[in-house]
């Protein structure tokens, strides 16, 4: 098969790090394989209008300003499921032939998709539908994408919620509080846990680990008798449910108002939500992405589809995709951080 021409589109939420990915798709298609580019605007959404959006990428593009910039400079979707899309009308319809069209028209010889687990499983299925030659490359914030121990984003988003804890901490001392944050994750727990050991919590609870707040309440208890600390700082992830069924509006707000009834605390919560995916990359989400999409121009030059680039014991790999869509990558309540957090004396809530 001769490639003359490749895609590259951006799906699902955003996050730090999409830049540094596209940057290095482009620059290694166009220095080492002579490719044309193109650059999908707004996921798959590109492809379903007419004349399909998108942008030619050249390295003029990349002069050095886009890869230190969060977010992505193709925009993104994280909704419209081409198989089940909403209509203005209320109406679902199956617009999966009409992306496959806009994909024939742009003339592609493969395509790199960066997205989670939920994009990557949606473009898997359409380019089966439309024999597309598929390169998946894994990014969320939330680092639950099976089979990669890092997902472009992450390392940011466990950065800017370890900085709200050093900047909560000296407040929380300053007026004797609890402070609970709240970070993101969606299912899973891997931003709370990381940045809670990183950040000095007290007490950090993840969906996989189920909790007591009798066991958070005698935690607070225990500072202030044994340590004679009359403050606290608690990470709790997003989607950690209330113990009983409540109409509050979210898990932080819910601990702060059971742990003021119960412990007496002055409790304080902070919500981080978006922060967590803008901002500067860090360094390791720059490399990762970068070694992401170089190694996914490869895979396409080697005529290898249908995989996943994954980063794996200090290298980047690439993995069936088969074996990712579908599956979810949880905190092992076994795993290193775990351990690490039980051996420092961090109360999980069990
Ligand atoms: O999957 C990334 C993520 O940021 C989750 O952590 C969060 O639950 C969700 O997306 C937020 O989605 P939205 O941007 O649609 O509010």
């Amino acid at each position: 098969m001769a490639t003359n021409r490749i895609g590259v589109l951006t799906s699902g939420g955003d996050c730090a790090g999409l830049n540094a990915v596209i940057r290095a798709v482009t620059k290694r298609a166009i220095t080492e394989y002579g490719w044309e580019v193109y650059g999908i605007n707004d996921g798959s959404h590109g492809l379903l209008d007419r004349p399909p959006r998108y942008q030619q990428l050249s390295l003029s593009d990349f002069s050095g300003t886009v890869l230190r910039l969060g977010g992505t400079i193709l925009g993104s979707v994280n909704s419209g499921d081409p198989f089940d899309f909403l209509m203005p009308d209320g109406s679902h319809q199956d617009r999966s032939e009409e992306i496959i069209e806009g994909y024939n028209q742009l003339g592609l010889d493969a395509l790199i998709a960066i997205g989670g687990d939920g994009s990557l499983a949606i473009l898997r299925k359409l380019a089966q539908q439309g024999g597309w030659n598929l390169i998946g490359i894994p990014k969320t914030i939330d680092n639950d994408v099976d089979l990669t121990e890092n997902a472009v984003g992450y390392l940011t988003a466990v950065d800017v919620a370890t900085e709200a804890l050093d900047r909560l901490q000296p407040t929380a001392a300053s007026h004797n509080r609890v402070m609970i944050l709240e970070v993101m994750g969606r299912d899973h727990g891997h931003i709370a846990i990381n940045a809670g050991i990183a950040g000095g919590a007290d007490a950090i609870l993840i969906p996989e680990i189920p909790y007591d707040l009798d066991r958070l309440s005698t935690k607070l208890e225990d500072i202030r008798k044994q340590e004679g600390r009359t403050f606290a700082l608690i990470v709790v992830a997003e989607g950690v449910k209330p113990v009983s069924d409540s109409a509050e509006a979210g898990i932080g707000q819910y601990l702060c108002d059971r742990l003021t009834d119960m412990a007496g605390a002055e409790c304080r919560v902070t919500v981080l939500g978006h922060t967590q995916r803008g901002g500067i990359p860090t360094p390791r989400d720059r490399l990762f992405g970068s070694a992401f999409g170089v190694h996914a121009v490869d895979l396409i030059a080697a005529e290898k589809f249908d995989r996943m680039v994954a980063w794996s014991s200090r290298d980047c790999v690439d993995v069936p995709l088969a074996d990712v869509v579908g599956h979810s990558h949880p905190v092992d309540p076994k795993s290193a951080v775990v351990r690490t957090a039980r051996g420092l004396g961090i109360c999980l809530g069990d």
